[in-house]
């Protein structure tokens, strides 16, 4: 059950991961485990049974407070996992709202961005650790699981959000990419689309004849950081400020002690470094969200120069790869809000829905609900998500169809739509982790040639007005519902459309015929029609 915002303490934003860790146990969304689990090999395999075995209402955050490894070793922090986004209630909890308020939420903040705040230190400095105090363990400090055990080839952070910064403008870029453990000090990171910041940082530094790109891990924040990190938003808008939209309050940021770029002071760790922007080494495979395990490519990585915490830390994952799954959650509520922000902007006055589903990743397919005002709304629509947010498959579907039920989807796509018209195949932008744009060893476009990848547009709106839907009339399917009930039949969840309606084509003499039918007079329409009988040749 979400918590609804009356219920919430006090207004202020979770001001740590702590905080809102203590929220979720209250609300009974928290799985705390005591006993010992090896994070390489039994953690992930426990928390996915959730995502395999549960109804979504069911799923929980988990704590482990007693990790070890393959190795034996013990840690001695504990790690949350699924914390933001096990389903819908928890990352409702994570904006302090109701799951129905979560678009508004995400509406307001984009339209609303608040500044971040630079403060002179915070808790992540509690601890800081460099140069020697590193030489003997670096990352191997950090319970860092391994998430698809018998196929990933290493330790993986999993909600890392990494920092940079333009080197123009100085506009930082907070976004949430996987990071391989390769040893004490060093750490590969895979940007999989040339549009995505951390890419576009690398480049440009690159590019200006730097031959290291300051970087930073940010583990362990409050949600609204880690909503903003793992979202498309346009490359000039700074995520910590959506952050601060989302929070109803300024983040407060603090420098890194290696470099100048700002971190969250109430971060649980951050992990320093520079990374080399003309030197890659190869990276993978490890377990995707498309739902396969992505292949080994050529990447670029981070030689870790510090690692700042808090006293006692709390170490953080997300669980991703198989969808649905926490990644596919996250990504997708926030690629909805981003996609919808996107085609308003744009002045799509009509749209009234944007749905990615869960089972394409929150990627592969994206579901457009439109109030169709003028003939060529859902064309231009699908001529704008095409440059950014089409995935494989985008769909325009007409105001009455239900975009979060596969089956209204299927019937949309079978009547309302003629493939030789409403189809058109356009080239996309590459998304690298698309198992489909070349074979495993191919080239997938990180460096040197870029593979072809596609999108199918396809405008399932109705082109002319449509005869009314082969339901009986609301008032038939009410008086039906009050019998059912009188009969003492089982509760029924009605799915769109239960009732028939008209779309435009109908007229006065169809309307007078079904109404004399019902009332048991349909003889005078058979003896309307003897009067008009043609004759064959
Ligand atoms: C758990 C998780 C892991 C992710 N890992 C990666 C990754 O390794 N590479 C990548 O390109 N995108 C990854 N993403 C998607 C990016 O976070 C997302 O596209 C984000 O918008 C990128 O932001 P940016 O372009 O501002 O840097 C991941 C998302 C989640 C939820």
């Amino acid at each position: 059950m979400a918590t609804a915002a009356s219920d919430l303490p006090s207004g202020q934003y979770y001001r740590d991961l702590n905080e809102y860790i203590d929220t979720l146990e209250r609300a009974g969304k928290l799985q705390r485990v005591t006993r010992p689990i090896d994070k390489d090999t039994q953690m992930h395999p426990l928390v996915r049974l959730q995502f395999r075995g549960l109804e979504e209402k069911d799923r929980k955050a988990w704590l482990f407070e007693n990790i070890t490894d393959a190795k034996g070793r013990k840690y001695d922090m504990p790690l949350v996992l699924c914390a933001m986004a096990g389903s819908s209630d928890i990352y409702a909890l994570g904006l302090q709202c109701t799951v129905e308020e979560i678009p508004r939420r995400w509406d307001h903040a984009q339209a609303h961005p608040i500044a971040p705040v630079i403060v002179s230190s915070g808790p992540v400095h509690e601890q800081i650790l460099r140069g020697d105090d590193l030489k003997e363990r670096c990352l191997s400090r950090l319970p860092i699981p391994i998430s698809t055990p018998g196929f990933d080839n290493a330790p993986y952070t999993t909600a890392s959000h990494w920092i940079s910064k333009d080197p123009d403008s100085g506009l930082h870029n907070v976004g949430n990419y996987r990071g391989m453990v390769k040893a004490e000090d060093r750490i590969g990171v895979y940007p999989a689309s040339p549009g995505y910041g951390m890419r576009r940082h690398i480049e440009m530094w690159r590019e200006r004849g730097h031959d290291r790109l300051p970087a930073a891990i940010v583990i362990g924040v409050p949600p609204a950081i880690s909503y903003a990190a793992v979202t498309r938003l346009p490359n000039d808008v700074c995520e910590y400020d959506v952050a601060g939209g989302l929070a109803g309050q300024a983040i407060e940021l603090t420098q890194c002690v290696s470099h100048d770029l700002l971190v969250p002071a109430q971060a649980q760790i951050v992990v320093e470094g520079f990374v080399p922007t003309n030197i890659q080494e190869m990276e993978g495979p490890f377990g995707e969200f498309p739902g396969y395990m992505a292949a080994r490519d050529y990447s670029w990585f981070m030689e870790v120069t510090a690692i700042t915490m808090r006293k006692k830390p709390i170490y953080q994952a997300f669980l991703s790869q198989f969808p649905p799954s926490e990644s596919s959650k996250i990504r997708g509520i926030g690629w909805t809000a981003a996609c919808f922000d996107y085609l308003k902007a744009a002045g799509f006055d009509c749209v009234q829905e944007v749905h990615f589903p869960e089972t394409s990743g929150s990627f592969g397919v994206c579901l457009v609900r439109i109030r169709r005002e003028k003939d060529d709304d859902a064309t231009r629509i699908l001529d704008h998500l095409s440059k950014k947010f089409v995935g494989k498959m985008a769909i325009v579907v007409d105001e009455d169809v239900d975009i979060h039920d596969p089956n209204a989807i299927y019937w949309a796509l079978s009547y309302a739509m003629q493939p030789h018209r409403d189809v058109r195949v356009v080239d996309i932008p590459l998304m690298a982790l698309d198992p489909s744009i070349a074979p495993p060893g191919a080239s997938r476009g990180l460096t040197g040639e870029k593979p072809r990848m596609s999108g199918l547009l396809i405008d399932a709106t109705r082109d002319w007005p449509y005869p009314p839907v082969s339901l009986p009339g609301k008032e038939f399917m009410e008086g039906a519902i009050a019998l059912w009930q009188e009969l003492g039949l089982p509760e029924l969840k009605l799915r769109k459309p239960w009732f028939g309606y008209n779309l435009g084509s109908w007229s006065a003499d169809e309307a007078q015929e079904a109404a004399l039918a019902a009332r048991g007079d349909y003889f005078v329409t058979g003896e309307k029609q003897r009067g008009e009988r043609r004759t064959l040749d």
